[in-house]
């Protein structure tokens, strides 16, 4: 029998362990919206490590989404150089225009307005209303589903079982931090529960990992065959 994993036994492990990165505020301080977003865009498929001095160099150069709209696409598309996937550099571009010139500057604050904005998908607009919004909704992506199908042993392979896992990653989603509860998932995923050799003996979850009760964690997520 094992117990269901909660919301404030990751927030705690989050407290004592939380990683200070540059798009993050202080503790109990939310973050602009704007440097919320254009973190999340660039940490798309790239690295912490890789990612931050760039984000300290966009924010240095251009100190707000207004600066950034005004800024010529070449420049901007320079500056990007290095961390790849260069069409989130357009969008980015192409996103801030609209913020600067259709919202007087600011974000929408919802998942659904995020939704509608350029470089904008389900996980960015979850991740930008949880941590800049305080709103209670879900950042789903690889790192944790890793972490949700192992602690809910969800069996059923990649992609198919990626609306069990959203469901149960939204139905966690404390009312009181849903911000932190987005970026300790992702410290979580990063840091102890990794693809090889997860770090069970030091998560939070490891009581109520049903992944790691049954001995198949380094399994989980499973692929389907091609
Ligand atoms: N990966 C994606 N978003 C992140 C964030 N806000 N903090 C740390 N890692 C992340």
């Amino acid at each position: 029998f094992v117990t269901a994993p909660s919301a404030a036994d990751l927030l705690a492990w989050y407290d004592r362990h939380r990683r200070s990165l540059p798009w993050r505020a202080p503790a109990g301080e939310r973050p602009a919206p704007y440097r919320v977003w254009l973190s999340e865009i660039m940490l798309q498929q790239t690295t912490v490590a890789a990612v931050a001095g760039y984000f300290v160099d966009f924010i240095r150069r251009w100190p707000s989404v207004e600066d950034l709209a005004a800024a010529p696409t070449e420049e901007v598309m320079s500056a990007w150089a290095g961390l790849g996937y260069y069409a989130r550099a357009r969008n980015l571009h192409a996103c801030a225009k609209v913020v600067a010139e259709e919202f007087d500057g600011r974000f929408p604050d919802t998942e659904q307005g995020l939704r509608a904005l350029p470089g904008i998908g389900p996980y960015t607009a979850g991740a930008i209303a949880a941590i800049a919004f305080d709103r209670r909704a879900a950042a789903v992506d690889g790192n944790v589903e890793r972490v949700m199908s192992r602690v809910f042993r969800v069996e059923t392979p990649m992609p198919q079982g990626k609306p069990e896992i959203r469901a149960r990653t939204e139905a966690l989603v404390p009312e009181d931090r849903p911000g932190d509860f987005a970026q300790a998932l992702m410290d979580l995923g990063a840091t102890i529960c990794t693809p090889r050799k997860p770090a069970c003996a030091l998560c939070p979850w490891m009581e109520p990992c049903q992944g790691r009760a049954a001995g198949v964690v380094e399994t989980l997520p499973r692929k389907a065959p091609k």
